[in-house]
């Protein structure tokens, strides 16, 4: 008698393989109701501070406060909530291609009365606005899920206004020596544990492996250097467990008026 396909209850995307996409949809759309609580009790807390101090550290680049934001990979709208409060004039556009996560976040922010923030689904290697339209690109955990880190810099830069600023915050990890080892036995050993509390050990397995996925923080750097930011740097927060990388995207570079000689 054939036996019946088995279900993984609890799949965890594997990078590189041609359903890495659709597998992650599937397991941030199970993880989208106690995604924010899990976040906050497994960082301890970290994360209500790691968000504002970013945005403290983007407000250094900006050259006036921005009106119009995206925040990309936006899930339930933690930071995407946060920024119609810090820049208290401004328009703010969550993206999500989990759709879960787009009808959660739409939900906390009709919950607040949040009337300045919109939500839609999209990719962020595909990002569905014509180019410079937004003063201020934001995203928050975003960059270890992507397949094509550059593709995805280009793309937020694309889409940014010639003198717009660039924050992207994620995990990062710590370096070498013993906080590094503590660093990694936390991550691969405590937060699948509290995962398995809330439900979901695969998805809190692949939160672990995915920290590995991002590179160092100078070849970040030298990649959004690359792909159209000047100038590109990071700061780190709690020793290096996270970093904001930041970038502006240059003005665009104005040439002198051709003036040809007139008659007398
Ligand atoms: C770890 S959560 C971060 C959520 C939120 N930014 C925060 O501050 O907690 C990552 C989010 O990125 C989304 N995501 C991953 N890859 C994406 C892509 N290529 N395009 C759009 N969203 C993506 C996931 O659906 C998920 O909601």
């Amino acid at each position: 008698m054939p036996s019946s396909p088995r279900i993984d209850p609890d799949p965890q995307p594997a990078f590189g393989s041609s359903t890495f996409g659709k597998d992650l949809q599937r397991m941030f759309g199970a993880m989208s109701p106690r995604y924010s609580m899990f976040d906050h009790v497994s960082t301890f807390g970290g994360d209500f501070i790691w968000r504002p101090r970013a945005l403290w550290h983007a407000d250094r680049l900006l050259e006036h406060p921005p009106s119009r934001i995206l925040d990309v990979g936006c899930g339930p709208g933690d930071l995407t909530l946060l920024l119609p409060q810090h820049y208290p004039t401004a328009y703010v556009v969550g993206l999500d291609f989990t759709r879960e996560m787009v009808e959660r976040a739409a939900g906390n922010a009709a919950a607040r009365r949040e009337g300045r923030a919109t939500f839609v689904r999209g990719d962020a290697l595909r990002l569905p606005f014509p180019d410079g339209s937004f003063d201020l690109v934001t995203s928050a955990f975003l960059l270890r899920n992507l397949p094509d880190l550059a593709h995805g810099f280009r793309e937020m830069a694309r889409v940014l206004r010639p003198g717009g600023v660039l924050l992207a915050l994620d995990v990062t990890e710590p370096g070498p020596g013993a906080f590094g080892r503590f660093f990694h036995a936390y991550f691969d050993t405590v937060v699948p544990a509290i995962g398995n509390a809330f439900g979901f050990g695969g998805a809190s397995r692949y939160l672990s492996k995915s920290i590995r996925q991002v590179p160092p923080r100078p070849q970040v750097v030298t990649l959004l250097s690359a792909t159209g930011f000047s100038p590109a740097l990071a700061e780190t927060q709690w020793m290096g467990i996270v970093t904001g990388y930041f970038g502006r995207r240059p003005l665009a570079q104005v040439s002198p008026p051709v003036v040809s000689p007139g008659k007398a």
